[in-house]
Formats: C-alpha cells, sequence, structure tokens
C-alpha cells in the first residue's frame, strides 16, 4: 500500500519524527540530501554544470545541502537563493552557511542558461499559495533552461493536496520524494509536472498519520492477491452472490451486456439481466450465460421480486432518462436492501431528482460518477472538482454516507470513515465508451462475492486497470474496446492466481 500525504500532513510527520523520535531536523535535511544525491549518482548524471535554486523555507535548506553533497562528489555546482534571505529558517541559513565552508557560491538571482543539472528546491511540501512576482519569474527561467531538470521532495508551484498549478509550476524530468510520494505529485495535472517519480527513505516515522482520516492511500499489486475473494473447492454458483443489473434501453443493450459481462468475468456466481424487451435477442445471443429478465412496462412487483433475489444490484449502465428509467431507479433505491451500486444514467437521474438522495434506506450503496456526472450531483462546476476533488468527495459521501468512486485518469475512492484512495493503475487506451459500465460490473462482481462495498470499490477500480494494462499490452493504445477490458479482468486474475 502507498500512502500519499499532502504537505500539512507530511510536515506533521516530520515534526512527529523529529519531536518524538529524537531525529533533529538538520539530520532529516542531510538524510534527504544523501539520498537525492545518490539517486543522481547512480543515474550517473553529468555534474560538469549544476545549477541549485533554493527557497527560504526547509525545502530550499535540503537544496543546499544538495549542493554541498554534488560539491563534494567532484560537482561544479552553484547555489541561487530565490527567496528572501531575511526570511530563511534557521535550518535553511545554517546549510547556506555549511555549503559556503565547503567552497561553494551562492548567486542572488537565477541566471536562464544552459546546465547539466537544474535541481529546484524552490518550495516543497510547505507550498501554501500562489507563485507570483519574482518566485514566478524564477522558476519559468528555470523551465525555460537547458539541462536534466530535478525537483527536491515537490515540484515547485504544484498543490501537494490537489495537484494543481495555480500559476505556473517548475517541469521536472524527475523528482525526489523523501519518504513517500506527495498526493499532488500523482493527482493531474501535478503529475505531469512531476516528470519521473522516485521515493526515498529517510526516516521520517508516518504512523502518526493512521488515524488521520483524510490521509490517502493508493493500491499496490503486491496488496491484491489477499484481497481477492476466495473460491472454495466444495462450492457452486450460489456461494460467489446473485449480480441483478439493471441496465440498458433502446439503442442502449451494450451497456448492459458490458456490466453483466465485467461482473462475470470477475467472478459472479449467477447474473440476471433486466432490461427492455428490445434487448432480448441481443442480449441472449451474446451473453447466454446471463439470466435476461425483460420488460415492456414497469411493472413494480416483478420489480421487488428481482431486488428481493439480488445479492447485489447494479443500476443506471445505459438506462436512458425516461420516466420509465427514472421509476426503475426510484423503486430500486427506496426498496433495495442489499448493495447496490449505481451508475450512469442512474446518476444523471439521481442529479436531476435529488431527493431520491436523501431516502436511501441504507449506506450500503456505491456511485461511480465521471467528472460531469459527479459534477451535476454535488452542482458544482467540473473545473472546480477537478481543483478541489478530495475535498468536495469527502463532504459528499460524508453528507450521503455511501461509497463514491470519481472517475477520472486517478480515480478516487471516498467513503466516510475510512482512508481515501487514489488509483495508479490504468492508461488512456481506456477512455472508451463502456469502458465505466465495465468498471461498474466488475465492482459489483466483487460485492457479489462478499466484499464490502469500500473494498469492492478500491479493488474493482485498481483490477480495472490493470485489465487495461492488459488489453493496452494486446491490442496497442488506439483499439482496445470495452469488451477487451472485460475479457482482460480474466487475464489479470487470472495472473494474480498464480
Ligand atoms: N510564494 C512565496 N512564499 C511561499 C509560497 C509562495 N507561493 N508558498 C509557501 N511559501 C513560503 C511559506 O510561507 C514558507 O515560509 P515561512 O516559513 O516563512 O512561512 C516557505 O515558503 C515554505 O517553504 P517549503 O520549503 O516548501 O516548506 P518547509 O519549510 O515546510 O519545508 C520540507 C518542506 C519539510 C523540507 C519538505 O520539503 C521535506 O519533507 N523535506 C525532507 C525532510 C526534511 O528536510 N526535513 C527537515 C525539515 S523538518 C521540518 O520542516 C518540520
Amino acid at each position: 500500500m502507498l500512502f500519499l500525504p499532502d504537505g500539512r500532513q507530511m510536515k506533521a510527520a516530520d515534526s512527529y519524527t523529529i519531536r518524538e523520535k529524537k531525529i533533529p531536523s538538520l539530520i532529516l535535511m542531510e538524510r534527504a540530501a544523501r539520498t537525492f544525491v545518490e539517486t543522481v549518482m547512480e543515474r550517473k548524471l553529468d555534474l560538469s554544470n549544476v545549477c541549485v535554486v533554493c527557497g527560504s523555507g526547509n525545502n530550499g535548506g535540503d537544496g543546499f545541502a544538495i549542493a554541498r553533497l554534488l560539491l563534494e562528489k567532484g560537482g561544479c555546482v552553484t547555489a541561487v537563493m530565490a527567496g528572501n534571505p531575511d526570511h530563511c529558517t534557521e535550518e535553511t541559513l545554517r546549510q547556506m552557511e555549511l555549503f559556503r565552508e565547503a567552497g561553494g557560491t551562492v548567486g542572488n538571482s537565477f541566471e536562464e542558461g544552459e546546465y547539466s543539472i537544474l535541481i529546484d528546491a524552490v518550495f516543497g511540501a510547505g507550498l501554501s499559495r500562489r507563485v507570483e512576482g519574482d518566485y514566478l519569474a524564477c522558476i519559468e527561467a528555470m523551465n525555460r533552461s537547458g539541462g536534466v531538470k530535478l525537483a527536491v521532495d515537490v515540484p515547485s508551484g504544484v498543490s501537494t493536496t490537489t495537484g494543481e498549478v495555480a500559476t505556473s509550476a517548475f517541469r521536472a524530468d524527475l523528482t525526489v520524494s523523501f519518504q513517500c510520494a506527495k498526493l499532488g505529485c500523482v493527482l493531474y495535472p501535478g503529475r505531469d509536472y512531476a516528470g519521473e517519480v522516485t521515493v526515498t527513505d529517510i526516516g521520517v516515522d508516518t504512523s502518526v498519520l493512521e488515524g488521520d482520516r483524510e490521509a490517502a492511500y493508493a493500491l499496490e499489486e503486491k496488496d491484491i492477491k489477499t484481497m481477492l475473494p476466495k473460491r472454495r473447492p466444495n462450492s457452486h454458483k450460489g456461494d460467489y452472490g446473485k449480480a441483478l443489473i439493471i441496465a440498458g434501453s433502446r439503442g442502449m443493450a451494450g451497456a448492459a451486456y458490458l456490466a453483466a459481462l465485467a461482473a462475470y468475468r470477475t467472478g459472479a456466481g449467477l447474473v440476471q439481466i433486466y432490461t427492455p424487451e428490445e434487448n432480448r435477442t441481443i442480449l441472449q445471443t451474446l451473453l447466454p450465460e446471463a439470466i435476461i429478465r425483460c420488460y415492456d412496462f414497469f411493472d413494480e412487483k416483478e420489480l421487488l421480486r428481482l431486488l428481493n433475489w439480488a445479492d447485489v444490484v447494479n443500476i443506471g449502465s445505459g438506462l436512458g432518462t425516461s420516466d420509465k428509467s427514472r421509476r426503475i431507479l426510484q423503486t430500486t433505491l427506496e426498496n433495495v436492501q442489499v448493495p447496490c451500486v449505481v451508475d450512469a444514467d442512474g446518476l444523471n437521474l439521481l442529479a436531476e431528482h435529488s431527493r431520491y438522495l436523501s431516502r436511501l434506506p441504507h449506506d450500503q450503496f456505491v456511485f461511480t460518477p465521471h467528472m460531469k456526472e459527479m459534477s451535476r450531483i454535488v452542482k458544482k462546476p467540473v473545473e472546480e472538482l477537478q481543483r478541489n476533488r478530495m475535498e468536495i468527495l469527502t463532504q459528499f459521501t460524508g453528507e450521503a454516507r455511501i461509497t463514491c468512486v470519481l472517475k477520472d485518469a486517478r480515480t478516487c475512492i471516498c467513503r466516510q470513515g475510512e482512508h481515501p484512495y487514489v488509483n495508479l493503475s490504468g492508461n488512456a487506451a481506456m477512455a472508451k465508451a463502456g469502458s465505466g459500465d465495465v468498471l461498474a460490473g466488475v465492482i459489483t462482481g466483487l460485492i457479489a462475492q462478499g466484499m464490502t462495498c469500500f473494498d469492492g470499490a478500491v479493488l474493482g477500480v485498481y483490477l480495472h486497470g490493470l485489465a487495461g494494462e492488459a488489453a493496452r499490452e494486446e491490442k496497442g493504445i488506439y483499439s482496445v474496446l470495452a469488451r477487451d477490458l472485460a475479457d482482460a479482468v480474466g487475464t489479470v486474475l487470472k495472473r494474480l492466481e498464480e
């Protein structure tokens, strides 16, 4: 599991380590600088003309320590104080002094030019506002300069909490992050500015943050084997759950197919699709393993019987937004007694009829909106959501008491009382129609097999991304179809079995 703190959390862990573990801040700085320089040396980078640009905070202190250690390695190194020297922290002043004592010179303004390595230590975890004025000019001049560009901990200008770049930020080829990758370096656009991110261990104790429910995590492949539902030799289909997929409308049979196929591929024991009559033949042909229950008119009693049958319900993929669809959604939301995944048109209808949100009969709902759907639900512009996704998601899941999967290049999963998760698997091949239907089906399949809504959502998103990676291997970045993703779930699960 990867821990992805923001700047505030990382500084809390730093302070805890200094206070409780009695490791002075200068020692932490020295460790940070040493591991940074080790990374430079491992990559055999050219030390003939290195420039380290430092701010007045402790990120600048790290920068001066790095400059000194590179000097000791025989590099030709200059350092620049980009901040106000009168605002330097005690540690940064000390590191500047040590660099000078080692023979280094400190300039007071950055000269745009060609360097062998250009190191950004202007702001790190402490960025607290927009970068403007001389700082902005300096960062832009650094971006125009030549050389291998390295960032210390976080590229200056990237918000560690949101990944937002308010004005401009240093564009790194490589960011060496201390102890943990910072949340802002995995969320976009920060991810683009960070370049490759490598993490070094400097002995900061992050255990103090375990109780901080705002601290985000990400799954890694090694975590998921133990999370997967087990299949016992002595078992039958009933042991792996009955999934009811309420999906499809005229011309949208594919959405129902993809969600149902994905639920089966993920391991659900029995899948039943509830869909309009016109989809019967196509769905029966495409997926003969599914039970197809069709409707011409909305029959509340029949729907209630089906809801009663299911161990998990998935509603919304290609459902349409007609009045019939609305009544189906309303009846489902108000009566379902088992976990329920709401996707696509289910969410669009819900956004139009937000009173349904206050009538959910229990807290076992998973919503899987993309940015546009989420923007309709919370009635905020997409841009605001992109800037502030974690905060808005946390507030929404607190009020609605549900699990919410906010789909994007970095999908985030939130539930009150749980750490938020950011998904790091997947790629741009998955940006295709039907990809979301597959995801909803994967999550449904995991919940059918007994996973909780939150665990099923976190694991489902990760598996879906791995399936995207496997499908891309086979078909290339342009040609992956949603059905390839559903099939690739099988490839990934088989690999994990081995
Ligand atoms: N424009 C102008 N100034 C700004 C802006 C901005 N946009 N944003 C922030 N600042 C200022 C802040 O006001 C702050 O200055 P102040 O302290 O006078 O208020 C300063 O820039 C913060 O800069 P940073 O260097 O990013 O933050 P900080 O001093 O907290 O250090 C840290 C970051 C902890 C060093 C981090 O990068 C890291 O983890 N390094 C490795 C570990 C390490 O070296 N630890 C030793 C320090 S221990 C400690 O700081 C508790």
